[in-house]
């Protein structure tokens, strides 16, 4: 499974990338303007920032919603680095639009997915990952891992290509409740990654047997 940090916060990506497990990277337009990103060339300069310090993939999200501008917008930002994947929400000029990247050989992330039968027009587009949005759903009392191992199932029936990356992801636990049910990628903000450190044993352990050692 792999580790993508959603952040547009340079610091909590270097601090993940140090940790040596991130594989890439997702942004949104609402965690662009959370770090103050404003205006398409200080939004373009950051994509590029972020590319230069992981080695992955780095999603970036189009704000059109037409076709020619989804078009249009998507081939700039993909054209900016080879590490940039392009973010085309789950709407029908989306769906096309995803289609035709595709046939391109433009990466994308479809984004805002809700439900099966979207992760299955996601991945007949020729999507290269979709990203269902876990907390979200569970926000309004469905449940979010049910809809990934949904579409795990789905896929691997299908043999979709497509990749299931699991977002909207709020807690430790919905990482491992992502790898239980086998989703691909998980994208979470820093804090549920280095919750997965922690063990109250570990710590009890390590400072039992450090005592030792120093016991003269
Ligand atoms: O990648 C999508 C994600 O950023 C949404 O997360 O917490 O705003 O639902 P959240």
């Amino acid at each position: 499974m792999k580790f993508f940090i959603d952040t547009a916060n340079l610091d909590q990506i270097r601090e993940a990338m140090d940790l040596g497990i991130l594989d890439g990277v997702t942004t949104n337009p609402s965690l662009m303007a959370k770090e103050g990103i404003r205006g398409e060339e200080n939004i373009r300069k950051h994509y590029i920032d972020i590319c230069n310090i992981v080695d992955g993939d780095v999603s970036a999200e189009v704000i059109a919603t037409d076709y020619d501008g989804i078009i249009r917008e998507g081939k700039e930002l993909a054209g900016l680095h080879p590490q940039i994947v392009v973010k085309v929400p789950m709407i029908k000029e989306g769906v096309k639009a995803i289609r035709q990247f595709s046939k391109e050989g433009i990466r994308t992330n479809c984004t805002l997915v809700f439900s099966p039968g979207q992760a299955i027009l996601a991945a007949k587009a020729g999507a290269t990952y979709v990203s269902p949005f876990i907390g979200r759903l569970d926000d309004i009392s469905t449940d979010g891992v049910e809809l990934i191992a949904q579409i795990v199932d789905i896929y691997r029936y299908y043999e979709f290509d497509t990749q299931v990356l699991a977002a909207s992801i709020r807690h430790t636990m919905h990482i491992i409740q992502c790898a239980e049910v086998g989703a691909d990628v998980v994208t979470c903000p820093l804090n549920p990654i280095l919750g997965l450190l922690k063990h109250p044993l570990t710590d009890i352990g390590l400072e039992k047997f450090l005592a030792d050692h120093n016991k003269k």
